[in-house]
């Protein structure tokens, strides 16, 4: 199967995930200039679970509010439309891909904490270099890997080799893939963000976060991405915490030189923030 039939077929699939009616709203609302804080909160507030899980995540220790915050209303002025936007794509998207079947011995949990962690340290990354918003590093970092999921449920035999490989032939999961499937994770994802109508910026970081290029439509977003995914699972393999930079993209060792000279300076910290951000993200309700 070449590339072109893999993604013919991917487009086939009925089940493939659709992007929840609220998020699809919700972005709609934020290209158009005249929303108003009202109109916003409106839209929200007909989801109870999602007024639930906001409100709970902008009181959770995450953000680091003193004053309680108690309605939808209140947290848009307080947090900002795009920061609210990312939290309500962010509890979808896991809610989305958590309750369908996986392959067997790919835990859907361990996939999310990867997720998340690549998520919160690409936001962490993201305020330290202040080359851009946070919160779109945070969804970025979130989706990266999307793809994987996909390719678990809806091309099990492909991922089942893969997978085989990764343990029996001590490969990464993308040098695994580069063997034996036509297209990549990342590229899976990036195809299924571009068939949600995401940002460029999105699609992007979500399709080179392996393979980086330049001529996307916002280097620094996929640069971080890149280099959040490098940390995270260099740290996740290796428990003396001296994580290997090796793979890391030239241009984003330049640009985060500093955090990455410090590294085992600040990322128990962010560790931390990961383990809350665990535990609000997949806790199950
Ligand atoms: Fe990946
Ligand atoms: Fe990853």
């Amino acid at each position: 199967m070449d590339a072109q039939t893999f993604l013919k077929k991917l487009d086939s699939i009925p089940d493939i995930p659709t992007l929840p009616a609220i998020v699809v709203k919700v972005n709609k609302m934020l290209q158009d200039d005249d929303t108003s804080i009202k109109n916003l909160s409106k839209v929200i507030e007909k989801d109870q679970a999602m007024v639930t899980k906001i409100l709970r995540l902008v009181n959770s220790t995450f953000y680091g509010f003193r004053s309680r915050i108690t309605n939808i209303s209140h947290a848009v002025i307080i947090l900002g439309f795009n920061t609210i936007r990312n939290a309500v794509v962010s509890v979808s998207i896991i809610k989305t891909f958590s309750g369908k079947k996986t392959f067997e011995g790919f835990e859907i949990k361990d996939f999310w904490r990867h997720s998340v962690a690549v998520a919160v340290t690409s936001r962490y990354l993201a305020e330290q270099a202040r080359l851009c918003s946070p919160d779109d590093c945070f969804v970025s970092g979130l989706l990266h890997d999307i793809g994987k999921v996909v390719l678990s449920q809806h091309f099990t035999e492909l991922f089942g080799l893969v997978w085989k490989s990764v343990k029996e032939d001590g490969l990464s999961f993308y040098e695994a893939e580069q063997k034996l499937v036509p297209v990549n994770h990342a590229q899976i994802g990036g195809y299924l963000a571009k068939k949600w109508q995401f940002p460029a910026s999105l699609i992007d970081s979500t399709t080179y976060h392996h393979a980086v290029s330049k001529s996307v439509s916002n280097l620094n977003q996929l640069l971080i991405v890149h280099t959040a995914n490098s940390m995270v699972s260099s740290y996740q393999s290796d428990s003396d915490m001296r994580p290997d930079f090796s793979s890391i993209d030239p241009e984003a060792k330049r640009l985060m030189a500093g955090q990455l000279g410090t590294f085992s300076e600040w990322f128990p910290n962010v560790a931390t923030k990961i383990e809350s951000a665990c535990e609000f993200f997949l806790k199950e309700e």
